[in-house]
């Protein structure tokens, strides 16, 4: 049986600069996408690449006193190299300098000329050079250009013309017959309300330069960069050489892009396809910006985050992860760097990376690093089992409908699932207990199989994931070759494999030392006369002291003492007892299952032949008749605090 196809693209990219984490946003999306279906056992064609032709190219290379074609040689060979860093799974790459692309706008040109539709007349009006767009006077803003704000030129020259008003109504029927083709619904409605005010035609060619491809009956013309540009879709896969190939694969399922281009690829694009007899793609796609604090990125703001130095920084995974959860359905979504760190802190280290390194160090120390068996299970792992379960269910009904934040939701909460799981299971209760070995197997076994749906849900948008997890947990036969619908069954992992403990995926990173190269100026406060020296300690000396979350799992009363209460905690992956004397203001059940702060680096002491290993930190008032204990909420033991 044929595999079913899916094609799939991004805009392609004007090389007038390096890339952007914007651009990036889009492709990584689109990569997901295209891992998930290949996942699925699509026949996947990821397409992306290059808009090469235009005024605002010729511009910039002749600035720089380059040819346009060597200046973009450069850049493309950038851009290349930042989607193989980013593990871009494109199947394809599309300059439009290519031969074989301009071949086909040739081709595509010369056919709907020949068909009436595209005609010679005299062009007067306003073009936006940034955007490669036509204006009418009534467009403009104050007579600057409505997309960008910049400036517009005013255009007197022949030009040919590309009849779009012959086909609005066929547009407008299109869309109304087919729900989906534009996403999500509130572009829909602005598309169709722009349809509605009337189409004028398109201006589709230019004489003032010649960086483009040369009208092939008349060569003081070069087609209009994006009548070229939006070809691309087409000659890629063969339109003109390879029949079979386009077959397979036209038309697209998804054209993805940012709301700023929907307009060419929901108006002009479909209409073009009309004219050229060919079928509409099945859905259009637009996503928000990606913006900065200060509003949206742009080299003339001088604000453009490079993707290639955060993924030197923090890693390719990470960095795709932090891009995909902002993919808010519709709208737009926030870049800091500092964003970026507490997402990697909470959501990987934290919770994912945590989740990971608890269940390797268990099977390590009670099982001898043999994945145990499960023999059985109660409640509490039927409700696991089903969060799984619908962690797959979610998760593939959210990318189903390019949803990208719901999506990665879905895994997270599966993954606080499993941790609570944890807590709730209290394996290292169970391994002081001989006769609850089965039991602490089950749960470790439960463990691994959630972390393996769990990664697998990941994968797409954390495609090194699988084979960095599994230098840990060796769960997959191929970490390249894993199937989407093994994610959604229960109890694939065998029993009996080997775990090795390894250094944690994600590390925690100090926000502090982000801003390293940064002195910070404190003015020191000036002394008054007299005034005693106040007794500072500087943050080194503070740092000295180990704070840590640690939870109090089990508690008692020590004997004959009535102020000592004996704790055991949890801090990470270590157990520690510790005396405190909090018993005159706590039963010991009070205090079990609760969060405290542990100095985690003081000297042990033997209290009442009790080996105390560290202090738990309390407020008091000065009789300490009224003791509280300092607890955390949301922080998972284990982590510092500081
Ligand atoms: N060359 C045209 C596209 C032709 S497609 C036939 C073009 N190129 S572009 O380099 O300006 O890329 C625009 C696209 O880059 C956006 O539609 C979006 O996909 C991506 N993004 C650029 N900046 C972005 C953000 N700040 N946020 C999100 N996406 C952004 O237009």
């Amino acid at each position: 049986m044929t595999k079913k196809s899916y094609y799939i693209t991004t805009p392609i990219y004007y090389p007038s600069d390096a890339l952007h984490i914007g651009h990036a946003y889009t492709t990584v999306a689109a990569d997901c996408v295209a891992r998930f279906k290949r996942m699925q056992g699509f026949d996947v064609f990821y397409l992306t690449g290059t808009d090469e032709h235009g005024q605002k190219i010729e511009k910039v290379a002749l600035d720089k006193g380059m040819t346009p074609q060597n200046y973009v040689n450069g850049i493309v060979e950038g851009i290349k190299t930042l989607w193989e860093t980013m593990l871009i799974s494109n199947n394809d790459f599309i300059r439009t300098t290519d031969q074989r692309h301009e071949e086909v706008v040739k081709n595509l040109f010369k056919k709907v000329y020949e068909q009436g539709d595209i005609y010679i007349s005299q062009y007067e009006g306003w073009y936006c050079t940034p955007c490669e767009t036509f204006f009418t006077e009534r467009q403009l803003d104050d007579g600057k250009c409505p997309d960008c704000g910049r400036n517009v030129e005013k255009l007197k020259e022949e030009s040919y013309f590309f009849n779009m008003a012959k086909y609005a109504d066929r547009l407008l029927e299109h869309i109304a017959a087919h729900p989906d083709f534009i996403q999500p619904e509130s572009r829909r409605n602005e598309v169709i309300n722009f349809v509605k005010n009337g189409l004028d035609d398109l201006c589709v060619s230019r004489t003032t330069f010649n960086w483009g491809v040369p009208v092939p009956f008349n060569d003081r013309h070069v087609v209009y960069v994006w009548f070229d540009a939006l070809i691309n879709y087409v000659s890629a896969i063969g339109y003109l050489d390879d029949k079979e190939k386009f077959d397979k694969y036209w038309p697209a399922n998804v054209h993805l892009m940012a709301k700023d281009i929907l307009r060419f690829h929901a108006i002009i694009w479909p209409i073009m396809l009309m004219a050229m007899d060919l079928p509409l793609p099945e859905k259009v796609f637009a996503h928000g910006w990606i913006m900065l604090e200060g509003g949206k990125m742009s080299k003339s703001k001088g604000n453009v985050i490079d993707p290639l130095q955060l993924v030197n920084k923090y890693g390719v995974d990470a960095v795709r992860y932090y891009l995909v959860k902002e993919l808010n359905f519709g709208q737009d979504g926030m870049y800091s760097e500092e964003m970026l760190v507490n997402r990697i802190n909470s959501d990987l280290a934290n919770d994912l990376g945590n989740l990971i390194s608890r269940t390797v160090a268990m099977i390590s120390r009670y099982f001898d690093s043999k994945i145990p068996e499960s023999t059985g299970g109660d409640a509490l792992d039927q409700e696991l089992i089903a969060t799984a379960i619908r962690a797959y269910g979610e998760a593939t009904e959210k990318l189903e409908k390019l949803d990208f934040a719901t999506y990665v939701q879905a895994v997270l909460k599966l993954i606080s699932r499993a941790n609570k799981y944890i807590d709730e299971s209290q394996p290292w209760l169970l391994a002081k207990d001989e006769e609850k070995r089965d039991r602490l197997g089950t749960v470790l076994y439960n463990l691994v199989e959630t972390i393996r749906i769990a990664i697998s849900l990941l994968a797409p948008a954390m495609p090194a994931l699988p084979a960095r997890a599994n230098q840990q947990l060796n769960i997959f036969a191929d970490p390249e070759l894993i199937k989407w619908e093994d994610a959604g069954k229960w109890g694939i992992t065998r029993a009996g494999t080997i775990v090795n403990k390894g250094p944690a995926l994600f590390p925690r990173i100090d926000l502090k030392n982000l801003d390293e190269e940064e002195t910070v100026d404190i003015q020191e406060p000036e002394k008054q006369k007299g005034e005693a020296e106040p007794n500072y300690v500087d943050i080194e000396d503070f740092a000295k002291i180990d704070l840590r979350v640690a939870r109090v799992i089990a508690c008692e009363k020590m004997k004959k003492a009535d102020k000592l209460l004996i704790l055991t905690l949890q801090v990470g992956e270590e157990e520690r007892t510790v005396v405190s004397g909090i018993a005159k203001a706590y039963e010991p059940e009070q205090l079990i299952g609760k969060n405290v702060v542990l100095v985690a680096n003081l000297k042990p002491v033997k209290l009442r032949g009790v080996l105390s290993q560290g202090m738990i930190l309390a407020a008091s008032d000065p009789l300490d008749n009224n003791i509280e204990v300092l607890t955390v909420e949301t922080i998972e033991p284990g982590n510092r605090v500081k």
